[in-house]
């Protein structure tokens, strides 16, 4: 059963209710409480184990978790039957860490190959459509001709970009979107990322340890730590906060050189922040 009521600005399109997460003895999340609300560019970050990937895998329905409650686009995760599932798979998009292109497809079939299995186009509709995304992702139309093998590591996070959207999500989920990535292609998806939420309607949610995406672009980044949400808010009032787990984040060296980078020059004209709710005029 597809859910498609549209829903106003300020509804929580992921609500998160006391999950918890084990695997065996070991704990991951314990009663951790969570909102993403439509519109956003919403971060997550916390070190290494803090359960950020996992908590990515049990909102994109990979992983069940041992307690709690997760609503997806008002839809409760909790014993949703396969027809629901799918219907809700086909309104989100997921960019993986590593890209998930299948190696023995070109780039432009790899986009389209979710049009081919959930829509009723012919050959040339599909083909049309995936290439209007590969030009919006940035990528040269001859790169559709191309296999994965053949593409750099911004390449293919773009090709892989491209075949998140290609079913026009409601949602976008973004795993590690500048990881690996030169600076220099690093920006170029961070202006991507940038399009995309100017473009409107759809909301973002990302992993990211790129403090620079994180300063720049997030609306709201929430800090994991001990298994819950140690902190959330923007980048500028999770500064502001003394908790250690927060903090690591602040105090390196790294940090703070990004943080005042982030503080005193906004890497884009300021007519593209107005809106942005989470920039402030210093
Ligand atoms: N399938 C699994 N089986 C057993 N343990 C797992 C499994 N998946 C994750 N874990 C454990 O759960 C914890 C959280 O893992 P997760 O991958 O969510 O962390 P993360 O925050 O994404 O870390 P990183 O920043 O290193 O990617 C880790 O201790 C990991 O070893
Ligand atoms: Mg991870």
């Amino acid at each position: 059963m597809a859910i498609t009521t549209t829903m106003p600005e300020d509804v929580a399109v992921i609500e998160i209710s006391k999950l918890s997460t084990r695997f065996g003895e070991h704990i991951v999340h314990t009663g951790l409480d969570l909102d993403v609300r439509r519109g956003e560019i919403f971060a997550v970050i916390g070190g290494s184990g803090s359960g950020k990937s996992t908590l990515l895998r049990e909102i994109i329905l990979l992983h069940r978790p041992n307690a709690g409650s997760i609503r997806v686009l008002g839809v409760d995760l909790q014993d949703i039957d396969d027809a629901a599932a799918l219907a809700l798979r086909l309104r989100w998009g997921v960019m993986f860490q590593h890209g998930g292109l299948f190696g023995s497809l070109t780039v432009l079939e790899n986009i389209g190959l979710p049009l081919r299995e959930h829509r009723t186009l012919d050959n040339a509709a599909v083909d049309a459509l995936a290439a209007q995304k590969l030009a919006l992702t940035g990528l040269a139309p001859e790169v559709g001709a191309q296999y994965p093998s053949e593409l750099s590591g911004g390449m293919m996070k773009r090709a892989s970009l491209a075949r998140a959207l290609v079913l026009e999500p409601e949602l976008l989920f973004l795993d590690e979107p500048t990881a690996g990535l030169d600076p220099e292609s690093a920006g170029e998806v961070d202006q991507l990322v940038r399009k995309l939420r100017d473009g409107g309607g759809l909301t973002i949610v990302m992993i990211t340890h790129d403090l620079d995406l994180l300063w720049q672009l997030a609306d709201r980044v929430a800090v994991l730590g001990d298994g819950k949400v140690a902190g959330i808010g923007s980048m500028a009032e999770l500064a502001q906060m003394d908790t250690p787990a927060i903090r690591k984040f602040f105090d390196g060296p790294r940090g703070r050189a990004a943080q005042e980078q982030g503080q005193q020059k906004p890497a884009v004209p300021q007519s593209e922040l107005i809106g942005s709710p989470s920039w402030k005029p210093k």
